[in-house]
């Protein structure tokens, strides 16, 4: 694709595309998703994503007049206190004391926390990783999760993947592609950019290798 012919929603999610298909297939994903593990690796697994949208969301009022990344700050994405809503739930009020991040998330959540103080372009391509996603793929996962662990529609326990504030998903990604399409840098940038995506999807596995090893089935 010639990158600089190409809307730039398009070449980055072209250029996920592979990753995104491996992440979709991972052991963890797939075995979470088929309803092959208990609540607690699901709760685990939530407990990780605590970190990466600590990571995303806590020092992002400074990124807000940003040129390039502050467009991309907007309340009703921010997912921080949908997840503790969840883990209250899932853990009971002590979910803090309970709370830790494996190495391949402490890894992830560091990169997004660097990217956020240093480079805004690296922010946006971890903000469209996560919150693209979880506002396509994460309503797959919000079901398979009620349907499998029980948890009221929408409510306690799939609150993350319940974007309130966004009225109509298809149009809210639409403006999305938008901004990614008119964001105010080169092509190199753009490649750079890309690039972060990509290392961003491999975090994402990253985690779900780890998940994989704790909450093994056993054949
Ligand atoms: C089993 C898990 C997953 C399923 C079933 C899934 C499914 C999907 C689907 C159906 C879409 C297309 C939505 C559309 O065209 O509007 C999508 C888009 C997306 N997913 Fe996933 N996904 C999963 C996991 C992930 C993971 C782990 C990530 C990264 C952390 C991710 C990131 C994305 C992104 C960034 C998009 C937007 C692509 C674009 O249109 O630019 N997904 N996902």
């Amino acid at each position: 694709m010639n990158p600089s012919s190409t809307p730039f929603s398009a070449l980055i999610r072209t250029a996920s595309h592979e990753q995104h298909v491996e992440a979709e297939t991972s052991t963890f994903m797939s075995d979470l998703l088929g309803g092959r593990l208990g609540v607690d690796a699901y709760a685990r697994y939530t407990e990780q994503l605590w970190f990466v949208y600590e990571a995303l969301e806590s020092g992002v009022r400074e990124l807000s007049g940003d040129p390039v990344a502050g467009p991309f700050v907007q309340p009703e994405l921010m997912r921080l206190a949908s997840l503790e809503r969840d883990l209250a739930h899932l853990r009971g009020p002590g979910w803090r004391d309970g709370l830790t991040a494996l190495p391949a998330t402490r890894e992830y959540a560091e990169r997004v926390a660097e990217c956020a103080r240093t480079w805004p372009g690296g922010y946006v391509a971890h903000h469209y990783t996560r919150y693209l996603g979880d506002l396509s793929g994460g309503q797959i996962i919000r079901g398979k999760a009620e349907q499998t662990w029980g948890f009221a529609r929408k409510g306690d326990g799939v609150r993350f993947y319940v974007f309130e504030d966004i009225g109509n998903p298809a149009a809210f990604k639409r403006g999305y592609r938008e901004l990614l399409d008119g964001l105010p840098v080169d092509d190199l940038e753009k490649q750079r950019i890309v690039a972060e995506c990509r290392r961003a999807f491999a975090l994402n596995t990253g985690v779900f290798g780890a998940l994989g090893e704790e909450f093994r089935i056993s054949a």
